[in-house]
């Protein structure tokens, strides 16, 4: 379920079911994406253009964002890439249109896909991987500690999250 944060001249929006728990933003705009603080995101805490480079980052889709302010919306340009990423998921970038059982269809420009079989909201990763153990080769990332990453060997559930609500 995808919560909408909203600032004067950019939106976030969020879904925790989608996050796979690198803090991209929580290190990226600490002002802008705050756990101690409800509403945890704030996008007039920053500039939107910083707002937006974080969102960028965010490899799953979890954030995204909509500019308010007449400046362009995310685009990709060229074709739809894949990539594995070392020991997770597969990191999918461009145009990923999700349909949903429901007939609700998102389109995203990022997200990331389990390939270890393992997760438990796919066709998205949930971090199950970390639990398994899964070895596949691919493009390495560095895993940080944080709130929403609390150990390196045990994906954080749902219900522990800080964000959950
Ligand atoms: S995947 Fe989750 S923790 Fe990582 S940047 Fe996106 S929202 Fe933040
Ligand atoms: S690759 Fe992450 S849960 Fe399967």
């Amino acid at each position: 379920m995808r919560k909408v944060y909203r600032g004067k001249d950019i939106e976030v929006s969020f879904d925790l079911d989608l996050c796979i728990h690198v803090a991209e933003c929580l290190r990226g705009l600490p002002g802008a994406f705050d756990l101690n603080r409800r509403p945890w995101v704030l996008p007039d805490m920053a500039a939107a253009d910083e707002v937006a480079e974080v969102v960028r980052l965010c490899p799953s889709g979890a954030l995204l964002y909509r500019r308010l302010d007449g400046e362009p919306q995310e685009e990709h340009e060229g074709s739809t890439t894949v990539t594995p990423m070392r020991n997770g998921p597969l990191l999918v970038e461009g145009k990923v249109e999700v349909r949903r059982e429901d007939g609700s269809i998102e389109l995203l420009p990022r997200a990331t896909l389990c390939r270890c079989g393992e997760s438990q909201h796919k066709p998205f990763c949930d971090n199950q991987h970390i639990k398994v153990g899964f070895r596949a080769p691919g493009i390495p990332y560095r895993l940080h500690l944080s709130p929403v990453r609390p150990r390196l060997d045990q994906p954080i559930s749902k219900a522990e999250d800080p964000r959950r609500n």
